[in-house]
């Protein structure tokens, strides 16, 4: 119990006892039926008051158990009071207080449409490694999008697709987009299957001409007649609308539910040593959770807080500027300072580099030193006493204290080293 609450109930009680003593003493001395009826009027409008008071006692101490309800807001937070021992003294009492950190479900979401079956998996991985998607047979998904060895990116700053050219924007992995609600660094799709229906048709990267003309190179193959035979029933003709839904059902099965971060939060203290319970914590405090929300760290997924878009605020920070992230400006309009992108998934962030839409940060510090100064307008400095602003009031003949945001260097390592509790044990270094 709040430390202020039981104070106010200890004098309560106190006053309670008080109270009882004196009427006791009253009533005892009035007890002679000759004395005048006055005092026992007194006695028993105290003897009332008693029972209320009592009773409002009661109601204050139940109330103040029922969590972020009723009066326990006004009430000092206890959060505030008793700081965790690897918290230090550093001051940080920014962001949401009571945030629930979960665990990312062991199955991916699928739509009533498109339930995920073995066959339509095995299908779907056919497809996302068959160069006959591409027009020059040179390139498949898995070009761009290797889920093994690459965490589901290709490593490249920018996409190669056949013309050999580096595209516009990277390639972001494709593990754990089976929990995103829209797809892409601007959002554009809205579901997996949509999604799938790009890469093919778009010039630099597979640059096939038509949806008929990926039905045609996948019908010319024999062995795909039983692929699609299993997964959609015998008869049914393979259309581009089944390729996409055997692709998406493969890409529903690329979930990391087994990072050191879900096991901590499942009950495993040891999963995340110090360095990275504090960075989850500054991850919190300093406000990242206000847009990387929810199991998959992003809020554009299909669980969690729904937020999906965000302004990459690139143009306010040394650190954003550095990196050309205002010329692409995503979702916003043109003329716009900055773009708006899809809030990204940060799971498996680790492995998935370089970052951002155009893959200009290649160290996830830099990224990090990016995020805080352009998102949350941070500022990088080892001089941490400056979080802390005492103003001198000469009205008030007392000090107003501003905090600032400040991320000194062990901050930033703390967060990137959390960042790293995000990546499968499957591409942890070993
Ligand atoms: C030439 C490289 C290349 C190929 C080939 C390619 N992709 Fe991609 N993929 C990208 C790039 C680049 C993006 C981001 C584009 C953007 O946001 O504008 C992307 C985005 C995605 C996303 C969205 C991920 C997210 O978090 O939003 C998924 C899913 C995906 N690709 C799956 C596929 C599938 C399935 C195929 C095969 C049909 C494929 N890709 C082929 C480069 C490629
Ligand atoms: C206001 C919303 C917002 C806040 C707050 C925010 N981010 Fe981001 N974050 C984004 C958006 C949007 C992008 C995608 C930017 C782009 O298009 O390149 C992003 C991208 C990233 C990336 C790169 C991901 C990749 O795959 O390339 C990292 C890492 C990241 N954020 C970490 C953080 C950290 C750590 C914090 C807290 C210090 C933070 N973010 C705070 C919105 C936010």
């Amino acid at each position: 119990m709040n430390a202020d609450l039981s104070l106010l109930l200890t004098i309560g009680l106190a006053m309670i006892a008080f109270a009882t003593t004196a009427l006791v003493l009253l009533v005892r001395g009035d007890l002679a039926p000759s004395r005048s009826g006055g005092r026992w009027f007194l006695g028993a409008a105290l003897g009332f008051g008693i029972i209320a008071f009592s009773i409002k006692l009661v109601i204050i101490a139940t109330l103040s158990t029922f969590p972020g309800q009723t009066i326990a807001p006004l009430l000092p937070d206890p959060a505030k009071t008793a700081p965790t021992a690897w918290l230090g003294d550093d001051g940080w009492d920014l962001g949401p207080k009571h945030y629930v950190w979960k665990p990312l479900p062991m199955v991916a979401p699928a739509p009533a449409d498109n339930p995920t079956t073995p066959a339509k998996v095995a299908l779907g991985e056919r497809l996302f490694l068959d160069t006959a998607l591409s027009a020059n047979h040179t390139v498949s998904c898995a070009s761009c999008h290797d889920v093994g060895a690459k965490a589901g990116t290709d490593r490249r700053p920018t996409a190669i697709g056949i013309t050999g050219v580096p595209g516009p924007r990277n390639a972001p992995t494709v593990w754990n987009a089976a929990f995103q609600a829209r797809l892409f660094w601007d959002g554009r799709a809205g579901s997996l299957e949509e999604q799938a229906k790009g890469p093919p048709l778009n010039p630099g990267e597979m640059g096939m001409p038509s949806f008929a003309a990926i039905e045609d190179r996948i019908k010319a193959e024999p062995t795909y007649q039983t692929g699609f035979a299993d997964a959609f029933g015998a008869g049914q003709p393979i259309t581009m609308d089944r390729i996409v839904q055997a692709i998406a059902a493969y890409e529903r099965t690329l979930i990391t539910p087994d990072a050191p971060y879900d096991r901590f939060v499942k009950g495993d203290p040891q999963a995340l040593n110090a360095a990275q319970q504090r960075g989850m914590w500054l991850f919190q405090s300093v406000g990242c959770v206000n847009c990387h929300a929810g199991p998959n760290f992003s809020g554009a997924s299909l669980i969690g807080p729904q937020n999906p878009y965000a302004p990459l605020m690139a143009s306010r920070s040394e650190y954003g500027r550095r990196h050309d992230l205002t010329a692409d400006k995503g979702r916003a309009p043109t003329g716009a300072k900055d773009g708006i992108w899809r809030i990204p998934s940060l799971r498996n962030v680790a492995a998935t580099g370089p970052y951002f839409h155009n893959g200009s940060v290649t160290d996830l510090k830099e990224a990090v030193r990016v995020m805080a100064t352009s998102q949350l307008n941070a500022q990088i400095s080892d001089d941490i006493a400056q979080r802390r602003v005492p103003m001198w009031s000469a009205d008030k003949t007392g000090f107003d204290v501003t905090t600032r945001r400040i991320l000194s260097t062990r901050d930033v390592d703390d967060i990137v080293a959390f960042l790293g509790a995000l990546t499968s044990d499957r591409f942890a270094v070993q």
